[in-house]
Formats: C-alpha cells, structure tokens, sequence
C-alpha cells in the first residue's frame, strides 16, 4: 500500500508549532508547496478521555493533503489507543511521536523531550504506537538531552518500528539557542535504515541545500522559517524539486495575509481568531518600515474589521516599495507572490 513515505524526495513538512502552526496556516503553507504537515501537539489523554472535543480541534480538514497527527505522552498503552481513536477518526496520513517538545510542563510531566533520556520507554511507545494504527509512525526528536547522543540509540526506534525521525538538530538543555547541529542529524541518518527529516534553521533554499547536503536526509522539515514567509515552500519547491506550480499565479502579500486571516475567523471564531493571528501578524510585518508602531497595533486587534484595517496600514507602510520578504525578489514576482490557487477545500 502506498503511503507519504512514496511520494517524491526531499519531502517538505511545514513543522509542527503549538499556536502557530494552526489549520489556517496550515491551509496556506500547503498551497504554497508543502507537502506535509503535522498537528500541534495532541495528548493521548485527551484523546482517549474527550475525544468529541479533542478531535475537531486537531483540524484534520485538509482535503486530499497529507496530515499527520503527533501525539505527546508517556504511556505506552495510552499511545496504542490514541493511535488507534485517531487512526479510526480521522483522514490522517500517519501518526507522530513527540519526544522533542522541551518546555517545562510537558517535560515536568515526563513527556516530549523527557523520553529522550529512556530509551528503552521510547522504544516501548514506538511499539505500542505501531500496534494501534496501520499508518506509518513516525518521532520527531531533538538531538539528546544535555548531550547529542541520538544516534547511539535511534535504531532502538526503528527495531521497534518506527518508520521516520525527523530531527531537532539541537539537545534538550540547548532549548533554541545556538545553530542545529548538522552533524548529529547526518550520524543518524547513517545509523538507521528508515527516513530522517532534517530540521532546526531553515530560513531558505541556501540553509535548506546546506542541510540536504551535509547530513543527506530524505526531508526538511520548516518551522519558524514559514512564520509570516510561507512562500519559503514555493522557493524551496521550485530551488529544490523543480517545481514551479506554486508561484506561477499570483496574490499580493496583503491578499494572502487576508485570506490566511479570513481562514483563521472562519475556523477558530471570532472571539478567539484575533488572539491567534496576531502571532503571524508580527510576522508579516517584520520587514515593513513601520514593523514597530504595527507591531505595538496588534494588541489592540479584536475583530475582523479591526485585522483588516491593521492589514491595510501594512500594505501602506510599504508604499510604492514591493515588501521585502525573505523570497519574493527572489522569486521575481516583485510584490506579487505565486500561489497554487487560493481554492476552498
Ligand atoms: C512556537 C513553537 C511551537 C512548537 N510546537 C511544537 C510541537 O507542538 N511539537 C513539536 O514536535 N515541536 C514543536 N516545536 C518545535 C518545532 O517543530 C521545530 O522543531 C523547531 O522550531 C526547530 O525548527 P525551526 O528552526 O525550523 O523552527 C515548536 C516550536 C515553536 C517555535
């Protein structure tokens, strides 16, 4: 049977990102050529004890696109049943494992990065996962706990049937100080037989090439590179695979920032959509002249009139000059941006 683990190399996954990586964003990093994405965090408690409430809000409505749904916890039976709730439930493409989230609470709780310091409980969870779904399982790791051992342990993952890591290149104890580490991710890709995803600083196709070759891994993985720039999908489809389909039509940058807006009111309400904007908000504006003064605007953001009004002065700010992304010039678009077509699915 085929699954995501065929389609062509190097996969592009957006990352997952608790609060950032919502179902809006995630809709407009797919059309700008992401292949994967993965769900924010989902604990398998909550799914096996609210599973009405907690699966809508995983926002598996994507279509026909690929979705993963990465798990957190630390109980291998609770993992079975999570995979096996939302392997029914849901249209999911595979199952992730988080043992990479780092923040105190979900550490202090033994979960995320905590299992990097138990392999064997790892091991144990990959099992357990494997045995409550068909789909493929995947962890998303960092590189250790407070030394870069990965590879002394991640075939454990694999004899226990894991079928992708996708990997932090950082410890836990680095939190997001400091650059990835390419070589630790290239030392597991040599140690395992199964797919690594690189990841940690992918900002473009120049960090992108430079992680693909110095660590020969089958994917990337993007996070805060796509906030506020998911246009970085269309650069890196187009540097990396060949694939100029997403930026051949064209939206303005004040168009997108609309629609992913206008995407995130429809989903989330609006009493909670403007609170979850405004994050990408910040991001769009980052290279506006008046990034401060918009900036220092968002917390006055509270309804959709207001996010509109907020969009237009940053359309303005630029003037006549097209904003200066990350890509766009790059992209020879000036102002305009490519985009595979802004469909409702
Ligand atoms: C705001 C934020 C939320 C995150 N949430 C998650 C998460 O839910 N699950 C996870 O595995 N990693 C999470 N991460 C880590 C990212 O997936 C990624 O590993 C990390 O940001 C490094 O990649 P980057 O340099 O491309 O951002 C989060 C990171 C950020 C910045």
């Amino acid at each position: 049977m085929s699954t995501y683990l065929d389609f062509p190399k190097p996969w592009l996954f957006l990352a997952p990102m608790d609060g950032v990586a919502d179902w809006a964003f995630r809709e407009v990093c797919y059309r700008f050529g992401a292949d994967i994405t993965v769900s924010e965090l989902v604990s398998v408690g909550g799914v096996i004890n609210c599973p009405q409430r907690v699966l809508p809000e995983i926002g598996a409505r994507h279509g026909a696109r690929p979705f993963i749904v990465q798990l957190v916890g630390h109980r291998p039976e609770e993992f079975r049943r999570a995979a096996r709730i939302v392997t029914d439930s849901l249209p999911v493409v595979g199952i992730d494992i988080n043992m990479g989230c780092p923040t105190a609470l979900v550490v202090g709780s033994g979960n995320g990065s905590a299992l990097l310091r138990n392999p064997a409980l790892a091991a144990e969870i990959v099992a357990a996962t494997c045995a409550g779904t068909h789909l493929p399982v995947s962890v998303k790791l960092r590189s250790g706990w407070d030394r870069p051992n990965l590879p002394e342990w991640a075939p454990l993952l694999e004899a226990a049937g894991a079928q992708l890591l996708s990997v932090h290149g950082r410890t836990r104890e680095q939190q997001f100080g400091g650059t990835a580490d390419h070589e630790v991710i290239a030392a597991v890709k040599r140690v395992v037989h199964i797919p690594v995803v690189g990841n940690g600083d992918i900002v473009s196709s120049a960090t992108a090439r430079a992680m693909l070759e110095t660590t020969s891994v089958d994917g990337l993985m993007v996070g805060r590179g796509a906030k506020g720039n998911p246009w970085l999908f269309a650069e890196l489809q187009a540097e990396l695979k060949s694939s100029d389909s997403y930026r051949q039509q064209s939206i303005s940058f004040g168009d997108v920032i609309r629609e992913q807006s206008r995407l995130t009111f429809a989903d989330q309400g609006p009493r909670k959509a403007p609170m979850a904007i405004r994050k990408h908000l910040a991001g769009y504006s980052r290279n506006s002249p008046s990034a401060a003064v918009l900036r220092a605007a968002l917390k006055t953001l509270f309804s959709w009139d207001d996010v509109e009004g907020w969009i237009a002065k940053l359309e303005a700010s630029f003037g006549q000059t097209p904003p200066k992304m990350d890509a766009p010039d790059r992209l020879g678009f000036g102002n305009r941006v490519g985009l595979g077509g802004f469909d409702e699915r």
